[in-house]
């Protein structure tokens, strides 16, 4: 290095000094936003799980405390965007010590999906970049044959950002959710417990089975 160069640096680093501080602070700043907003859904949440002895008006409050949430994109620092190699990114953002309940951060990729399944507990989802596709099925079948389930496709949505959907068991739970478009789609969910596996369909062969699934 000259000496030109070592006096050019010299001249520079309060400049340089002044932009790494610049982008510490911004990212603290983004980092507490975050948790704020977050911090608040969660205490909705909460709350609503304290008042509601009717679970359908519980998961309309955590649907309306979603919407909030996102009437804004949140911004998530990376480690909880990640994804996995193949399928899409299941992030745990927080488990409640008391009432149970999570909050995920999904992060799913162009293509990227879920296969038809259930989940056992009330959920609310909601989009906070990107568009998914999600497509309802109801069940036919009295589920008395082991391995056997009839599915009817009831309709498919395209939910963009600030969208929020719920499902609810036992009626309103067999679904899909995948990412139609060439662009990353990230999404928030709020699910009444951890779910560590759950119920898989298969709609053409009218079969069910059971998937075990992680965090990212
Ligand atoms: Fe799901």
């Amino acid at each position: 290095m000259g000496a030109i160069d070592s006096v050019w640096i010299l001249m520079d680093l309060p400049n340089m000094l002044a932009e790494s501080i610049m982008s510490i602070f911004f990212t603290l700043l983004l980092v507490m936003l975050m948790e704020e907003e977050l911090r608040d859904h969660i205490e909705r949440v909460k709350n609503a799980l304290s008042d509601c002895s009717d679970e359908r008006y519980l998961v309309e409050r955590v649907t309306e405390s979603t919407v909030s949430l996102l009437s804004k994109p949140l911004a998530l620092p990376p480690e909880n965007l990640k994804v996995p190699n193949e399928g899409y990114g299941r992030n745990l953002l927080y488990q409640d010590p008391d009432h149970g309940f999570v909050v995920m951060a999904m992060v799913w990729p162009p293509e990227g999906g879920t296969p038809i399944h259930d989940h056992g507990t009330w959920g609310v989802v909601g989009v906070n970049q990107g568009t998914l596709e999600v497509t309802n099925y109801s069940r036919e079948d009295e589920g008395n044959v082991p391995g056997r389930a009839m599915l009817n496709t009831l309709g498919t949505i395209s939910a963009g950002e600030g969208a929020a959907a719920f499902v609810f068991p036992p009626d309103e739970e067999i679904h899909k959710v995948w990412n139609a478009t060439t662009e990353r789609a990230v999404s928030i969910h709020t699910y009444g417990e951890a779910i560590n596996n759950y119920n898989i369909f298969n709609l053409d062969k009218g079969t069910m089975g059971n998937l075990e699934v992680s965090y990212t």
